[in-house]
């Protein structure tokens, strides 16, 4: 089966900025769903959570890395927004990490529950660092970027 292509969604920065935070909450939630299944050893309900969460996942990142971190890298280029591209390079291993702990569901694998806390953790720090200074400095890029199209 071919992979899915996920387009960016076309919503204005702000807008956009909203829809990510509130996947942010139910990815954690999903997460900590997953986490929980896993300590219950309940493997099912751990592969069923993470399946449910891998759409969207996908579909966030598109949009981060086509929206987002292209107006930081256009307006302060790549030396300006270093701080903001090593938090998108975690969204690969993060991906990869889903998917082992995927894979250890499927197999019901003692270590499951160990590798579904440190993708919390990972997760959880990914999403405050993204909203802790990314999104505002994507806000105030696309406002400095309008401020020099009006003149
Ligand atoms: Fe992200
Ligand atoms: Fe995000």
């Amino acid at each position: 089966m071919p992979e899915p292509r996920y387009l960016p969604r076309n919503l204005h920065i702000d807008e956009l900025i909203e829809v990510l935070v509130k996947e942010h909450a139910v990815m954690k939630e999903g997460l900590r769903r997953t986490k929980q299944a896993a300590e219950r050893k309940d493997f099912e309900d751990a592969s069923r959570s993470l399946r449910q969460l891998d759409e969207m996942f996908r579909q966030h990142i598109v949009d981060e890395e086509a929206h987002i971190l292209r107006l930081l890298v256009d307006e302060l280029g790549m030396k300006g927004a270093e701080k903001e591209i090593r938090v998108f390079q975690q969204h690969r291993p993060i991906y990869r990490l889903m998917q082992i702990v995927s894979e250890l569901a499927a197999k019901e694998a003692a270590d499951l529950s160990s590798e579904g806390a440190k993708l919390n953790v990972l997760f959880d720090e990914h999403a405050g660092a993204e909203e802790g200074f990314v999104f505002p400095r994507a806000l105030a890029a696309e406002g400095h970027r309008q401020s020099v199209e009006s003149k």
